[in-house]
C-alpha cells in the first residue's frame, strides 16, 4: 500500500440518481415517492433559457416543502461559462434549508471552476449559519474535463461523485453517437481473416474509456462513480446492459431520466444475494486462515488471498447500506 490512502468521501446510496426538469414541478412529488436514492433537480439542459428563473423558484419552493423522504437531494446549477450560475448558487443555497444535500456541477473543467463554487458556497454557508455542509457532484461531459479529471477530482473536500455525461462528452468530443449513451454499429472490429474465415463484427463499447478514467479519478480521491444517461428509455435491455458494464468497471450507479429505469438501476447496482453469501464466506474463511496463521486459502477450488477479503469487505458493505 502506497503511504497515501484515500479518504472517504461522505457514504450516500447512490445506485440510482432520477433526473427531474426544476421547470416541470407536476413531476416533484411523484420523484420524491420513487425508489430512486438520490434526486438531481435541474437548472440546466433540461430547462429552457425563459424558464429559468420560475425553475429556480419552484426548485427552492419544492426543497422546502416537498417531503422528500431520506433520498439524496441535488440540484444541477447551470454552467460556470453562464450567467445564471451565481443566481442559481446564491438563491438556492440561501432559501433552500437544510435538505439539500449536493450541487451537482455540469461541465466542470478544471479544478478552478471547483475552486470558485466552494468559495461561493463557503461564503453562504457561513452567512446563513447552515449547519450541514453541502456536497460536491461533477458532471465529467467535456474532453476539458476529461483532461482536467484527476485535479478535478482532488479539488475540493467537498466532493463526493464524479458523473459521465456521455451526450455531452459526445458534442465536446465530437464523438459520432446514433443515441444518448447507446453503443455505434460502426464502433467495432472484424475478426482476422486468418483466424476466422467468416470474419464476424463485433460491436465495442466507445464509452469504455471514458467511464474506466472516470472511476479510477473517483476511486482515487475516495469518490462515488456514477454512469449518466442512457437515452432511449423504451429499450430496458440496452438500459441494463449499459449499466451493467459500468457497474462491472466499478460504477456504484446510473441515472434516470425516466420513471422506468429506476427499479432498473437499482437491480444492477444492488449486489445479488447469491454475490453477498459468497463474500461473507470468504471472509469467513479468510478469518479462520488467519486465525491459523496462513495469508491465502483456497475456497470452492479457487485461491482467495487478502486483496479477496477487500473486495468481499466492499460488496457485504454495500449490502448491508442497502440493508440499513
Ligand atoms: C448529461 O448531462 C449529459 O450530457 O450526458
Ligand atoms: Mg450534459
Amino acid at each position: 500500500m502506497s503511504f497515501t490512502v484515500p479518504e472517504p468521501c461522505v457514504s450516500r446510496l447512490n445506485r440510482c440518481e432520477l433526473a427531474v426538469p426544476g421547470s416541470s414541478p407536476h413531476m416533484f412529488e411523484k420523484a420524491a415517492k420513487s425508489d430512486a436514492d438520490a434526486i438531481f433537480l435541474d437548472l440546466e439542459d433540461a430547462v429552457a433559457p425563459n424558464d429559468k428563473e420560475q425553475a429556480r423558484k419552484n426548485i427552492i419552493e419544492a426543497l422546502n416543502d416537498i417531503d422528500w423522504g431520506d433520498k439524496v437531494m441535488s440540484v444541477r446549477i447551470n454552467g460556470l461559462d453562464t450567467h445564471y450560475m451565481y443566481r442559481d448558487i446564491v438563491d438556492v443555497v440561501e432559501k433552500s434549508g437544510e435538505r439539500l444535500d449536493l450541487i451537482m456541477i455540469p461541465k466542470v473543467g478544471t479544478a478552478s471552476d471547483v475552486y470558485a463554487i466552494d468559495m461561493l458556497v463557503t461564503q453562504i454557508e457561513a452567512a446563513t449559519g447552515r449547519k450541514k455542509k453541502i456536497g460536491f457532484e461533477h458532471i465529467i461531459e467535456t474532453a476539458l474535463g476529461m483532461q482536467n479529471i484527476h485535479e478535478i477530482a482532488a479539488a475540493s473536500k467537498r466532493n463526493e461523485s464524479l458523473h459521465f455525461g456521455v451526450a455531452d462528452y459526445a458534442a465536446s468530443t465530437k464523438a459520432r453517437t446514433t443515441s444518448i449513451g447507446g453503443p455505434n454499429p460502426l464502433y467495432g472490429v472484424l475478426t482476422d481473416p486468418a483466424e476466422d474465415e467468416s470474419r464476424d463484427f463485433h460491436w465495442g463499447d466507445m464509452w469504455h474509456y471514458a467511464i474506466a478514467r472516470m472511476v479510477v479519478a473517483a476511486r482515487a480521491n475516495g469518490l462515488r462513480p456514477i454512469d449518466g444517461p442512457f437515452g432511449d428509455f423504451s429499450d430496458p435491455d440496452g438500459y441494463i446492459a449499459h449499466g451493467n458494464r459500468a457497474a462491472i468497471l466499478g460504477c456504484e450507479g446510473k441515472w434516470a431520466i425516466h420513471p422506468k429505469q429506476i427499479p432498473l438501476a437499482n437491480d444492477i447496482f444492488t449486489p445479488a444475494e447469491k454475490e453477498v453469501a459468497k463474500a461473507r464466506r470468504i471472509l469467513e474463511a479468510m478469518e479462520k486462515a488467519q486465525a491459523e496463521g496462513a495469508g491465502a486459502v483456497a475456497l470452492d477450488g479457487r485461491l482467495i488471498d487478502i486483496a479477496s477479503i477487500k473486495q468481499a469487505e466492499a460488496l457485504v458493505n454495500q449490502a448491508d447500506i442497502i440493508a440499513a
